[in-house]
């Protein structure tokens, strides 16, 4: 059966979680971040039996009934997709100081190839990570010499605004002094694979250390965020498991259930978790509980417009709104800002943009920007027009 870190009877949660956390780290690491590690209890994405999918909740929740479309759901996809090719093949990207040329291209059986002029075979794309809504990275997969499944994560990326370019960690640099199959990506060891694609998927089977790929349920999807919704089901939705219900949470164990994939502020040392750190912008939920808003507000108020976490302004089962009128209004229902009594005033009205001042976005990667959920005054003048609150973002 199942061994090695990912044995689910013997450490269901934990194993998960310390997958989370260790790729987190590589990622962090890969990022030019050090950190530190803690666990808490987290989603059950390799337990053993299959878990209910979106279709099983169709019966009783309209919510189910679009959720196949929204970035959460799309975050992983396999190879014969009846899209995913659009984005690579016949592109080429030359990668920067002229390390090589990265053409994609499609194999006679309907599937997707990239090949350089450094290594001598073309390498089968299996999965691409990612929506598209901010990027999509292609990898391919194959079994280590100890049974293991592993990937190569491609250095080519596809941005929506620029077409391919290199993937988030690797540099032109690196490329250009790797050999082999390196220079085509980074090969991950088993455990990077695992959380790799654990973050990315609702159900991962592994047997042996090789990931079951057929049955994978990829995307984030319900059940990973209402754990045992089996058991909601059999007892034709009476049975409210632990694990399954967001209501009862406080606003720190809600934003942290999130963070679990979006990184949590307890991952990470006191050092990063400075405004100097301009990564912490890839990571909402670290960044969003350094904020007055968060610590001062008042949830005691169950149900109330004071709470602050990440369902005040984002609804896990829809695309995220790109609209900063919406946005502002949830700033507008704590905050009465005002000409008479707020500072930054005389200009602004209650009816700016409030978002290019307090959680203005930043690219952290030619082509893949992310808003600063850190909520607070700045020094530096906005980018953007703050009054243009139609134009959208
Ligand atoms: C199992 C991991 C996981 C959990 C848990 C999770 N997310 Fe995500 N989330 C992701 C991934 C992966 C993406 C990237 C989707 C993509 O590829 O565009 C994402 C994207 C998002 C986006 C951007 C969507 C968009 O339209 O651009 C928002 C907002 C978001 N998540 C909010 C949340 C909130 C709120 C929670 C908690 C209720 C949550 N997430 C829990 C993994 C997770
Ligand atoms: C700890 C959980 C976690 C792990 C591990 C993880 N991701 Fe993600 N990934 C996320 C979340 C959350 C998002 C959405 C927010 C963000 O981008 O940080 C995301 C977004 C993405 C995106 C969309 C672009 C973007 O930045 O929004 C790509 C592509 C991606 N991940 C690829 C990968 C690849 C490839 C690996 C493994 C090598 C990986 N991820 C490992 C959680 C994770
Ligand atoms: C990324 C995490 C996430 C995913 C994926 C997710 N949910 Fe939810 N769901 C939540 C959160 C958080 C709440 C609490 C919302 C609130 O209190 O505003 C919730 C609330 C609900 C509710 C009760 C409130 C309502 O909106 O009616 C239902 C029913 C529900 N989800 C069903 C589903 C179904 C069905 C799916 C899959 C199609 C799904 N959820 C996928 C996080 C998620
Ligand atoms: C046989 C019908 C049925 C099916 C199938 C079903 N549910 Fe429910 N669900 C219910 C009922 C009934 C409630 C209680 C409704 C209420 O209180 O408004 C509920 C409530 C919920 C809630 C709200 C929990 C809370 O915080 O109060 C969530 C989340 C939820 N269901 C998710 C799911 C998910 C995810 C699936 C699929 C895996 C699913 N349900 C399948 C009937 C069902
Ligand atoms: C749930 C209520 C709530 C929401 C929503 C909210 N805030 Fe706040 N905010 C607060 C509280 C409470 C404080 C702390 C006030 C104090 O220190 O007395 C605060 C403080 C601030 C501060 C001062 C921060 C500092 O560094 O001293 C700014 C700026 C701010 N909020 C802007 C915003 C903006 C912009 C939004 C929308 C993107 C927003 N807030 C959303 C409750 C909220
Ligand atoms: C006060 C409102 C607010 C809260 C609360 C909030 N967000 Fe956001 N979030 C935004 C805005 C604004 C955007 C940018 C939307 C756009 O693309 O125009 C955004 C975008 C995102 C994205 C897409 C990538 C990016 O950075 O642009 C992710 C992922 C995300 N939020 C996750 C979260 C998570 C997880 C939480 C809880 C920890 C959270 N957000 C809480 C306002 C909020
Ligand atoms: C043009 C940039 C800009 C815009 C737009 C803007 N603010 Fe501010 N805001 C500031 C600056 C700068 C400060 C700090 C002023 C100071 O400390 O002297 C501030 C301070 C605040 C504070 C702290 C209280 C105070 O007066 O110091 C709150 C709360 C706040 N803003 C909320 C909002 C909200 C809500 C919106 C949207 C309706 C908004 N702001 C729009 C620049 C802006």
């Amino acid at each position: 059966m199942n061994s090695g870190p990912y044995n689910a009877t013997k450490r269901p949660m934990s194993a998960v979680l310390t997958a989370f956390t260790v790729v987190a780290c590589a990622m962090m690491a890969a990022l030019g971040v050090q950190h530190q590690t803690k666990l808490v209890p987290g989603p059950a994405v390799n337990s053993h039996a299959r878990p209910p999918q979106s279709q099983d909740c169709l019966d009783c929740h309209e919510v189910a009934e679009h959720f196949d479309s929204v970035p959460h759901a799309q975050t992983l996809r396999q190879s014969g997709d009846s899209e995913w090719q659009k984005w690579f093949v016949g592109q080429s990207f030359k990668a920067p100081e002229g390390t090589s040329t990265y053409h994609f291209f499609e194999s006679g059986d309907g599937g997707l190839l990239c090949k350089n002029d450094f290594y001598p075979r073309p390498v089968s794309v299996d999965w691409l990570l990612g929506s598209g809504r901010h990027a999509i990275t292609p990898v391919s997969t194959w079994t280590n010499s100890a049974g293991e499944t592993e990937l190569l994560e491609l250095a080519v990326s596809w941005y929506p605004d620029q077409g391919l370019g290199l993937t988030l960690g690797h540099s032109a640099e690196t490329l250009k002094n790797a050999v082999g199959i390196d220079r085509l990506g980074k090969r991950l060891t088993h455990g990077e694979t695992l959380e790799c694609f654990g973050c990315h998927s609702t159900w991962l089977p592994v047997n042996d250390g090789q990931i079951r790929f057929r049955e994978v349920d990829p995307g984030v999807t319900c059940n990973r965020c209402h754990t045992e919704a089996a058991q909601h089901i059999e007892s034709d939705g009476q049975l409210m498991p632990v694990g399954f219900s967001w209501s009862k949470l406080t606003p720190l164990e809600s934003v942290n259930r999130c963070g679990n994939c979006h990184r949590r502020a307890d991952q990470m040392t006191t050092d990063e978790l400075t405004i100097d750190n301009h990564l912490l912008v890839r990571f909402a939920s670290a960044a969003i509980v350094q904020s007055h808003c968060f610590l001062k507000q008042d949830a005691s108020v169950d149900g109330s417009n004071e709470r602050l976490d990440c369902l005040t302004c984002h609804d896990p089962h829809r695309p995220a709104s790109t609209d900063p009128v919406f946005y502002s209004d949830q700033c507008r229902n704590c905050h009465d800002v005002d000409c008479s009594t707020e500072s930054h005033c005389p200009e602004l009205t209650l009816n700016s943009n409030c978002l290019p001042c307090h959680m203005p976005k930043s690219e952290i990667h030619p082509g893949l920007s992310f808003t600063d959920h850190w909520i607070r005054t700045r020094s530096e003048s906005p980018n953007e027009n703050p009054s243009d609150v139609d134009k959208g973002r």
